[in-house]
């Protein structure tokens, strides 16, 4: 039954709420999951995509000049295409050759960006910096928060004033203007109050272009934006110190085309480092920056897990896993984007484990979703406690955000029984292909899709 059925049902006896119930029941039946049978050992080798992060930062760096620029290792994603979507909105061409994008900022016509792109993904707010600074205004709407959070762009802002923007922010939307006959931004010197990524890739791309230095003091360390820098520098940009919490732009008047690799994504490596050491097994996972993950890996070795690093990836192989304790912090501390996998992790070792969750208010919604799989866990504000199980037990859970889903679905690989992992919608942003990947190593997995079925069963019954 449709909603819309069930509307123009005009003498329904039933009552209300239980039609809405009808629907919502209907609605869920019609919902794409994975279905896992959990405790199969896992053996092989497994490749990384490229860093969804990276790559979206990247690719609104391309508004900064009108010659094409070439990213390559850019991962397959609905992420990717909402940012495609975004720069062609803008007057951009993107197009995709195997695992390369073209971006073809050339005739870029309007600084205004529409408003369900930026609802549908937040990181095309990133779009403000590189518009500002090449168009001399900007017009984007405030992304708004998120399932884990308010996650407000203050910071933003404030640098972008700094460097001599007009900013006013109505109805949702912030408008920035730089005023003069140039409409050039001045280099400044701005201090960050928390070391966000987002700012200081934002400011970062709005300096490249800017009259004079800017320094950017409690800068972002993360890979990611380095990698920024790395493409910047490969356009003409002069930066120094990404990586450091000193980033210095000296302002250029123009910046040129590139051909540029993203960077191994460092979080779906985690997932899959992950994946190993939840079902006891061996896999060997390439290509791998093992100085992105070391925070990461300390803990997989503290947990009991064995780690070789070599060239091009890490092998680890897991048997027995001890509780240990976690908190997340800015690179190069444990990052918030594993908080939820790993916890599924330590659902499942010998021992009681701590998480505390430090980046966002509201990151613990994967507990009660673990707890229906027989996780032990008491919360006390933004920390989890854990008493590890033997086993959990296989049961249809929802992932409530993208790192959420996969903590389900790496629970569901160690789950004794079938479960069934929905909010596959998050998923399919920042993972590419994972139940393909996972199934090559020998995991039981698959995605069902019942209006796929529904679909194919009418077929032939006509
Ligand atoms: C990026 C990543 C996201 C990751 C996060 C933290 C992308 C596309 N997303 O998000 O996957 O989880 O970094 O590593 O790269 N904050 C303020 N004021 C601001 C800006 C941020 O208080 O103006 C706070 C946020 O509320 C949050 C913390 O800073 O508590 C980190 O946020 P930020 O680093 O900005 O995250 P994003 O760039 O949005």
């Amino acid at each position: 039954m449709t909603l819309a059925a069930v509307h123009s049902t005009p003498f329904s006896t039933a009552h209300p709420s239980e039609d809405i119930a009808v629907v919502a029941q209907d609605h869920e039946s019609q919902r794409s999951y994975l279905r896992l049978t959990g405790g199969r050992r896992l053996s092989g080798e497994l490749t990384v995509s490229g860093a969804k992060n990276s790559a979206l930062v990247l690719m609104a760096a391309c508004l900064l000049t009108r010659d094409t620029i070439r990213l390559r290792n850019v991962p397959p994603l609905t992420d990717i295409a909402g940012m495609a979507e975004m720069l062609t909105s803008l007057g951009g061409k993107v197009q995709r050759s195997a695992d390369a994008l073209e971006l073809d900022g050339a005739e870029i016509h309007t600084s205004t960006a529409p408003y369900e792109l930026v609802n549908s993904l937040r990181a095309s707010f990133f779009c403000i910096g590189p518009l500002l600074a090449r168009m001399g205004m900007a017009k984007v709407p405030l992304p708004g928060g998120c399932q884990i959070g308010t996650r407000p762009v203050v910071e933003h802002v404030k640098g972008l004033k700094a460097m001599g923007a007009q900013v006013t922010i109505e109805h949702g939307v912030v408008t920035a203007v730089v005023p003069g006959r140039s409409h050039r931004l001045s280099g400044a010197r701005i201090h960050l109050d928390c070391p966000s990524v987002g700012a200081t890739e934002t400011l970062m791309m709005a300096a490249a272009l800017a009259d004079g230095e800017t320094v950017i003091e409690n800068a972002a360390q993360e890979p990611e934006v380095v990698d920024l820098a790395g493409l910047l520098l490969a356009m003409g940009a002069r930066i120094r110190g990404a990586g450091t919490p000193t980033i210095t732009i000296a302002g250029v008047e123009r910046l040129h085309g590139a051909d540029y690799g993203v960077i191994p994504d460092r979080i779906e490596a985690g997932t899959l480092l992950l994946a190993a050491a939840i079902t006891r097994s061996a896999l060997r996972v390439t290509p791998v920056i093992p100085d992105h993950l070391s925070a990461v890996l300390a803990k997989l070795e503290e947990a009991g897990c064995r780690i070789e690093r070599d060239g091009l990836g890490l092998t680890i192989e897991a048997s027995h896993i001890r509780a240990v304790d976690l908190r997340t912090q800015p690179f190069p501390g444990f990052p918030t984007d594993l908080q939820a996998p790993f916890m599924s992790l330590l659902a499942t070792a010998d021992g009681t484990s701590m998480v505390c969750e430090n980046i966002f208010e509201n990151r613990l919604q994967h507990v009660a979703e673990l707890q229906r799989m027989g996780a032990s866990i008491r919360t006390q504000g933004n920390t989890a406690f854990l008493d590890g199980v033997a086993r959990l037990s296989a049961a249809p859970v929802q992932g409530s955000d993208l790192r959420a889903s996969a903590a389900m679905v790496l629970a569901g690989l160690a789950a004794e029984g079938v479960s069934q992992v929905y909010g596959l919608e998050y998923l399919d942003r920042g993972y590419a292909g994972l139940e393909h990947k996972l199934q090559s190593v020998g995991a039981c997995i698959e995605r069902v899709d019942p209006a796929q079925q529904l679909g194919a069963n009418q077929a032939i019954a006509a």
